[in-house]
């Protein structure tokens, strides 16, 4: 069952099904499999109906974020007063705190005198994240940070050409939800995306890191701390003027958007002030994850509703935890077990479900699926479904291979998982548009979600349609893939900043 009631198709859901998927041509099913896949997709499939009740309260949560502080959808305030001409120019180092690797990387900006696609230049390093780090302390989490960007500059020569005294400007992509009072400061208020380090919620992130950054006497100048999102934005307006929002659909799920001042209504007389002086625009991180924390009108099957109670924090980020590439694989997990625990699935023999030992396969292991996994699934066409099976077999750590059947179940509810959390992907971004006037343009879009699932750029393109109402060849808002945010946007940002203190500085 699902937290809402409003699960009409009308149609038999067998034959509507393949064409409402794009799947391609499925076997029947024997009766009882056939029986769980109609139920799955009762449960996963959003009509248009459910898509326009989302977008419409969705609507709602961003312009309350707008409007005041300490709302559901915070819709922060990032400092980043414009866009970038597309002449930035310079050298800037620039870390990215992401959900596997810590990303160091030295950016140079070369400006508009070079092609587009030749206009950046990126030398980068990653370094893996311990896994116990994840849930450790803070000053793990700075020591390690520090560790690794002091052994980037020593690797790259750059401590031959700065010094503390000359320092090169550093910038932090920092992708978790953070007030900001300026440009370079950020107050962690939770973490997300399955991180839980003690003592950093509730701090100014930037200033830990210029402590780790002095006590090492590294050459660098911490100027900004910036969301995915927005890096994002930067990085593909630096090289494309209809970039209008810059997304991420991967680990976790996100949008940032350039507001006009006079929509941010909670903007206190003095901000307003300052900010108009910088242009009539800001860059708002929506935070938008956390939609729907109360659970209103999102449809929630009880396997959402476990994956939220067994989280590091249960009752938030409630949109990312339906939508976002970190809880899509766990998903398709637990509904794998359920089968599974049912005899449904997997067990051979007239012993039924007690034949299959769970514990020796991976389906009791919370989060060992990764979203790859459907995506893999999703790419197997062929009539025999044999890489498929292949492909559960070992992942699932499976006794014998899957049958067809199973496998073709398997892979369409791998389908209806992928399918359902791309028309929610839509209905933020359909949201933000409807509110904020904006009628054409790219949304520039990254992360493991949009980049590697097959199918995912159509399937929000054609919700994105419903919802807006025109026909998806026509669309006049389009997905494209983002330039790197993380790195050589917070390197744009970093540059912009660099110019404004300088300007300022002379003025
Ligand atoms: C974070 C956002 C981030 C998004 C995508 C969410 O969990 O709260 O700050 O933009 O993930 O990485």
């Amino acid at each position: 069952m699902t937290d809402t009631a409003d699960q009409p198709t009308g149609e038999p859901l067998a034959h509507s099904r393949q064409q409402r998927l794009g799947l391609s041509p499925m076997p029947s099913l024997p009766p009882d499999l056939e029986q769980e896949l109609d139920r799955l997709d009762q449960e996963f499939w959003l009509p248009t109906s459910k898509l326009e009740q989302i977008v419409h309260r969705f609507r709602s949560e961003l312009n309350q974020g707008l409007a005041a502080h300490a709302q559901n959808i915070a819709m922060h305030q990032t400092w980043v007063h414009s866009l970038p001409s597309g002449n930035e120019r310079g050298t800037y180092l620039t870390l990215d705190l992401g959900g596997t690797n810590l990303r160091v990387s030295h950016v140079t900006l070369h400006g508009d005198n070079k092609p587009r696609q030749s206009r950046t230049e990126l030398k980068q390093t990653q370094y893996r994240i311990p896994s116990t780090l994840k849930t450790g302390t803070a000053p793990q989490l700075w020591d390690f940070i520090a560790t690794k960007l002091a052994a980037f500059i020593r690797e790259t020569g750059l401590g031959n050409y700065f010094s503390p005294a000359r320092p090169i400007p550093l910038g932090f992509t920092f992708s978790y939800p953070c007030t900001q009072a300026r440009l370079d400061h950020a107050e962690l208020q939770t973490w997300t995306k399955g991180f839980d380090i003690a003592g950093v919620e509730g701090t100014d992130v930037a200033a830990s890191l210029r402590a780790a950054i002095s006590t090492r006497r590294l050459p660098v100048d911490l100027v900004c701390v910036v969301n995915d999102t927005v890096g994002a934005l930067v990085a593909s307006a630096y090289s494309d003027p209809e970039t209008v929002v810059g997304a991420v659909f991967g680990t976790g799920c996100n949008a940032a958007y350039m507001a006009g001042l006079d929509r941010i209504g909670k903007m206190s007389r003095g901000e307003r002030e300052a900010a108009r002086k910088r242009g009539p625009k800001m860059a708002v991180n929506c935070e938008y994850g956390a939609f729907d924390n109360a659970h209103a009108v999102l449809p929630r099957t009880a396997l959402d509703r476990e994956i939220d109670a067994r989280s590091p924090r249960p009752g938030e980020q409630a949109f990312e935890k339906m939508a976002a590439g970190l809880y899509l694989g766990e998903l398709f997990r637990l509904v794998l077990l359920d089968l599974a625990r049912r005899g449904r699935v997997f067990s051979r023999g007239s012993a039924g479900a007690e034949s299959l030992d769970l514990d020796a396969t991976k389906l009791t292991t919370p989060y060992a699926l990764d979203t790859a996994l459907l995506s893999a699934l999703e790419t197997d066409t062929r009539s025999d479904l044999a890489a498929s099976t292949a492909l559960l077999h070992s992942t699932l750590a499976l006794p014998s291979p899957p049958t067809h059947a199973e496998a073709a179940l398997a892979r369409a509810i791998a389908v209806l998982i992928s399918v359902r959390g791309a028309r929610l992907c839509a209905c933020g971004v359909a949201a933000i548009c409807q509110n904020e006037g904006i009628e054409r343009g790219h949304v520039a879009a990254d992360g493991s979600v949009a980049n590697k699932q097959p199918g995912f750029r159509g399937r929000w393109g054609a919700a994105m349609g419903e919802i807006l109402g025109w026909e998806e060849e026509a669309s006049p808002i389009r997905l494209v893939a983002a330039e790197d945010g993380s790195g050589v946007g917070c390197a744009i940002v970093a540059a912009m900043e660099v110019e404004r203190r300088a300007r300022e500085g002379a003025e």
